[in-house]
């Protein structure tokens, strides 16, 4: 297969090939993933609690961003690096210009950025400047003071219709991709179907257009927190760790995953 780039992403979609997305921090676990076909690496800030030990991923700094950022890249051949603009570095356009610049420089080929409302016009600053970027919506880790934990997003009716016009906001901005977490299967399927650019579920049902989990997650590792009901341990099917990345890129383009009993309804 030929290595990936930022506008197959359309292309996928339009053929209605499912993306398959894992999360890595270091060159020998993305190398593995790369050789066993995943799409999609995305260097995410989660590594302040999967790698850090931290309990939320606030902490991470750009610095850090950069160095696993790096790490991952020497590792890939064909699949599409994209990292995490972490928390506050996307806080004004000039400063998440500096962060996303580091991360390119670094071997990343898209940002990701949690969030609407201002964040949109980092977004458009970005997308302006030749930085290709990722949308994050519904459960954003990053907001996790504000929200108090955790938890599913756009439950009701009001906030549903809310994260629909946020999606496609985030599309008009410029985005080409965009990772929709913890929101319920119906909610995820209306913005896939709203959107022409592709959606990632983590938590958000088989309706998407592609599938992220975090590398910890997908081997069973326990980061100390309590699994969330998405998770699924593909290690136990797959038998070894290239083995399980297989069986997850099998079961998400077969669409077997995520099934009813790892999503949200
Ligand atoms: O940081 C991360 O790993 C993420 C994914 C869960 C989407 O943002
Ligand atoms: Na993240």
């Amino acid at each position: 297969a030929k290595a990936w780039t930022v506008p197959m992403l359309a292309d996928a979609k339009r053929d209605g090939r499912k993306l398959v997305m894992l999360t890595a921090y270091d060159a020998s676990f993305a190398r593995t993933m790369d050789a066993a076909g995943i799409d999609l690496v995305l260097v995410g800030d989660s590594l302040g609690m999967v790698a850090q030990g931290h309990n939320s991923t606030l902490p991470v700094t750009v610095a850090d961003m950069v160095y696993h950022t790096a790490c991952v890249a020497r590792g890939l051949a064909k699949a599409l690096l994209i990292a995490d603009l972490p928390f506050q570095s996307d806080a004004t356009p000039a400063r998440a210009l500096d962060a996303a610049t580091a991360l390119l420089q670094a071997g990343a080929a898209m940002v990701k950025i949690e969030g609407a409302a201002h964040k949109l016009e980092t977004i458009r600053f970005l997308v302006e400047r030749e930085i290709p970027v990722c949308g994050h919506l519904g459960l954003t880790p990053q907001s996790v003071l504000r929200l108090g934990g955790y938890k599913v997003q756009g439950r009701d009716d009001a906030a549903a219709a809310r994260l629909r016009e946020d999606a496609r906001a985030v599309e008009e901005a410029g985005a080409q991709l965009l990772v929709l977490e913890c929101v319920p299967t119906p909610v995820a399927a209306a913005i896939s179907a709203d959107l022409r650019i592709a959606t990632i579920g983590i938590g958000a049902g088989p309706a998407c257009d592609g599938q992220v989990l975090v590398l910890h997650d997908l081997l069973g590792v326990n980061s100390g927190h309590r699994r969330p009901k998405f998770v699924k341990d593909f290690l136990a099917e797959g038998g070894s760790v290239a083995g399980a990345f297989s069986a997850y890129a099998e079961a998400v383009r077969s669409g077997a995953f995520p099934d009813a009993a790892h999503s949200y309804d």
